[in-house]
């Protein structure tokens, strides 16, 4: 049995996807046989709650010259982001000389309205493509991983910080312990940490195994979060909940006995326990789910094949890896994914091997039908999208239930 990353103790995973490539490993033809494949498998700790991958490739692997995803391409994203550094800047950095460190800062999507306050602000991001985007903003960026050796590097160069943010990649970190540690050092006496990722208890209620690929090692919690950031003297003081990303979670957390929690930690920590967060049947029932939901999307789709129907996926998402992958998606069955980014273009999806094109040849050329595989981003596709609909186009979803959406 694996060992939980977080409390040491055994735990035993739920499933088994079998073997997939990396998430946003988006290959030219003649890369296929070097294409790096893992077990993807599953499971969440009975003792401190975490769930998380048995397996993940390695960092170096996923992030680096050529990373393929640009925060910035959904424009209901950036707007959320816009939001969030306001918020941040209003409630938690409004002193002298506040001093704002975000943990993998992309393209700057989030601290652009930092720099733009003329707020002190550091973007930590590996990834050097997109992290040269950011710092031609004007926005401070450098290329390392956050952990506690940078840590160090940091507090010598700028002193503590006041606020630290991060976005969709606490849950991409397998040593969250030194990541917390590091944390825990580097925020002042009164500062806060801000960070959202997919919460667990949408993937539950959802069944959208597409959260799980090789980036997310971890699927928190309130109770998994604060189980974590209790054993580095922080405490969790408040949650709140995010639509973006198909259900998400902000944490808030401040050093021990600075800030006193909300009640909103304790009835969600609640709902987590109605929920049945931490009982063996809650995932042994979600695995059911997911076998189904493949049976489902594939009999769909064949039977539309059959009657000679057009189908084409919209965004090559991460999460739309697994779902091509575990389902045995081909591109007999799904033509081509349109995507709006450049780097993508011209390139196969991973694992599956379906052309990924650019978004003109979807509105050139409509299909009968389209798979949603941006459906976290469905709010702004289905605004952008009425003429597709209009012409009779259909989409073809998964997230909660399989079905077409006339
Ligand atoms: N915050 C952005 C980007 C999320 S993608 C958003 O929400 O849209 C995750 C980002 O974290 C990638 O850009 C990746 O390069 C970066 N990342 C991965 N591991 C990291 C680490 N250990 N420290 C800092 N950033 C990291
Ligand atoms: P994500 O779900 O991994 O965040 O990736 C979003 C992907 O979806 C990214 O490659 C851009 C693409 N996309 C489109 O192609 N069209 C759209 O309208 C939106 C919102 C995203
Ligand atoms: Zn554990």
């Amino acid at each position: 049995m694996p060992t939980c990353r977080i409390c040491r103790f055994e735990y035993e995973p739920f499933i088994s996807f079998g073997q997939m490539p990396l998430a946003n490993g988006f290959l030219e033809r003649d890369e296929i046989p070097e294409e790096h494949f893992f077990e993807l498998a599953v499971g969440s700790c009975r003792t401190c709650g975490m769930a998380q991958l048995v397996n993940q490739p390695d960092p170096s692997k996923m992030f680096h010259d050529h990373y393929a995803f640009f925060s910035s391409t959904s424009t209901r994203m950036a707007e959320h982001f816009r939001q969030f550094a306001e918020w941040i800047l209003r409630e938690y950095a409004s002193g002298t000389d506040p001093f704002v460190v975000e943990i993998g800062s992309n393209d700057g999507i989030l601290l652009q309205h930092v720099a733009k306050a003329g707020v002190r602000h550091l973007g930590v991001e590996p990834s050097a493509n997109v992290g040269a985007v950011a710092r031609k903003k004007g926005i401070n960026t450098i290329t390392e991983y956050f952990d506690k050796a940078l840590v160090k590097r940091i507090l010598s160069e700028h002193g503590q910080a006041n606020a630290i943010v991060a976005a969709n990649v606490m849950c991409h970190i397998p040593d969250l312990h030194s990541v917390v540690g590091g944390i825990k050092e580097l925020l002042a006496h009164t500062g806060v940490v801000a960070f959202e990722d997919p919460y667990l208890g949408d993937i539950v209620e959802k069944t959208s195994y597409d959260q799980i690929y090789d980036e997310h090692v971890f699927f928190f919690s309130a109770s998994s979060v604060e189980f974590l950031f209790t054993q580095h003297g922080l405490e969790l003081i408040d949650v709140l909940p995010q639509k973006v990303h198909g259900g998400s979670m902000r944490y808030v957390l401040a050093h021990k006995g600075t800030r006193s929690p909300s009640l909103a930690v304790r009835t969600q920590k609640e709902r987590e326990a109605k929920l049945g967060l931490s009982d063996a049947e809650t995932y042994h029932d979600l695995a059911r789910r997911i076998k189904r939901s493949r049976a489902d999307l594939v009999a769909l789709l064949a039977e539309l094949r059959t009657r000679k129907k057009r189908i084409v996926g919209y965004a090559a998402t991460s999460k739309s890896t697994t779902v091509t992958n575990y389902c045995g998606i081909t591109p007999d069955m799904v033509e081509y994914i349109c995507d709006t980014t450049p780097a993508k273009h011209g390139k196969l999806s991973p694992g599956a091997h379906i052309p990924v094109r650019p978004y003109s040849d979807f509105v050139s050329d409509y299909p009968d039908y389209a798979v949603l595989f941006g459906w976290n981003h469905a709010e702004e596709i289905m605004a952008k999208e009425a003429a597709y609909r209009a012409a009779g186009g259909k989409w073809i979803v998964y997230v909660p239930k399989v079905g077409v959406i006339e």
